[in-house]
């Protein structure tokens, strides 16, 4: 049975931090954000925006009333939780109306964890073949001012509906993947702010890359030749360059290279959004770039702490229909630029508790309240 995924799109906030008036107010040449990272934004989440309001909002873009019946597994990937024992995916589900008899789970492993909700998607569905699957990634990325992380941060979620006889791309079934405990990003229970070791954190993403990419080609019998186009996650753009050089080069691969500036085209204007991150990327390749059916995308999925994963989909014919691309032009365009006081304002105004929120833009679904440490939300007429 041929499953993957049927429908596919991302939320972002509607604020944004340009590098440049970071780099202006860090004292710090715009190139080394522009050229030297490959970024020209980072989205920045208002306090009405949460990891469930984002992903209800992603979701909204892409579900049909029909969908909705048809659910009954929703997974939710995160490592910006708001809360240590519920799992967002049960706001989520009542915030997007579906049934009550559905299995509803927060999934965590940093930047990883959408991954294996999409293999856990696959067994699902393998064992119910007329079951749909909600995949959700949503995240906050807060390295802190003055960090060296600042420049990567970002805030958006991700969407993808899984089914059999998928309308956009099958997820083959070679798998290849790694796991070791190392320390170079993290956020103990009791922070707002990720810690990182960055040098090292880039190191370790290579050499997870290296290792995936040639346990994948050893599986699976492919080769490079047997791809199109690779995707990465995206915590900043120079990273998935430098891991693409290291198996192929520009005069050799033009396409690859090509490619790899579609799938990177929305990453630059968002920043990092940790679980939905290499999603962001699939998305911004399929709706900015000119792959044709039966092409096959690689996909390298790394999340902090470590686990990595390299897999594989196959594009279906058809599939640029299935796409929600005017819907995602729409909420980049519609965005605003922050003064660098208000970024930073934004930025650690983290609501906790007693929070009172008002219902002050246009998003569809934000949060409003929280008391007694309840979060409430509430959906735009
Ligand atoms: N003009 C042009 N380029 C410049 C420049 C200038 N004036 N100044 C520096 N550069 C270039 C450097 O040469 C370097 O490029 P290369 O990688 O091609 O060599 C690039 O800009 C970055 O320079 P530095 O390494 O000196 O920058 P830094 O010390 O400030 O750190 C960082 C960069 C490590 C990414 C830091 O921003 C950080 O810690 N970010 C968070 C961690 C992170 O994103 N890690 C990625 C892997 S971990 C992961 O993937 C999980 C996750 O989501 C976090």
């Amino acid at each position: 049975m041929k499953i993957g995924i049927s429908k596919i799109s991302f939320f972002v906030p509607k604020y944004y931090l340009s590098l440049a008036t970071l780099a202006e107010a860090r004292g710090a040449d715009p190139l080394k954000y522009t050229n030297g990272l490959l970024q020209n934004k980072m989205a920045v989440a208002p306090i009405n925006q949460d990891i469930v309001s984002m992903a209800a909002n992603a979701a909204s873009n892409i579900l049909t009333e029909e969908d909705k019946k048809d659910i009954d597994l929703v997974l939710f990937a995160t490592e910006s939780g708001i809360d240590h024992s519920k799992a967002a995916a049960t706001n989520l589900a009542q915030l997007l109306n579906l049934k009550s008899e559905i299995r509803a789970i927060e999934l965590k492993q940093a930047c990883y964890s959408a991954t294996i909700a999409l293999y856990f998607a696959k067994g699902h569905i393998l064992q119910n073949p007329n079951s749909k699957v909600l995949v959700v990634g949503s995240d906050i990325a807060r390295y802190g001012l003055e960090t060296d992380g600042e420049p990567t941060q970002g805030a958006g979620a991700v969407a993808m509906l899984i089914t059999k006889k998928p309308k956009i791309l099958v997820l083959e079934n070679t798998y290849a993947f790694n796991t070791s405990n190392i320390y170079d990003f993290w956020r103990p229970v009791t922070m707002d702010y990720a810690l990182v070791d960055g040098h090292f954190s880039n190191e370790q993403y290579k050499a997870f890359f290296k290792t995936t990419f040639e346990k994948y080609q050893e599986k699976s019998g492919l080769t490079l030749a047997d791809f199109k186009a690779m995707t990465f996650h995206i915590p900043y753009t120079k990273i998935g360059l430098r891991s693409l050089q290291t198996i192929a080069k520009l005069s050799t691969h033009p396409e690859l290279f090509k490619n790899f500036e579609y799938s990177t085209t929305y990453n630059k204007e968002v920043g990092n959004i940790y679980t939905g991150s290499l999603y962001l990327s699939l998305i911004s390749l399929l709706e900015n770039g000119k792959l044709k059916s039966k092409d096959r995308i690689g996909m390298f999925s790394y999340g902090s702490g470590a686990v990595a994963e390299f897999f594989s989909g196959i594009l279906v014919p058809g599939y640029k229909k299935h796409l929600v691309k005017d819907i995602h032009k729409q909420i980049l365009k519609n965005r605003q630029k922050l003064t660098f006081n208000a970024y930073a304002k934004m930025l650690t105004d983290i609501p906790k508790n007693d929070v009172l929120v008002e219902y002050e833009d246009d998003q569809t679904f934000q949060l409003v309240e929280i008391s007694d440490y309840e979060r409430k939300y509430m959906k735009k007429a």
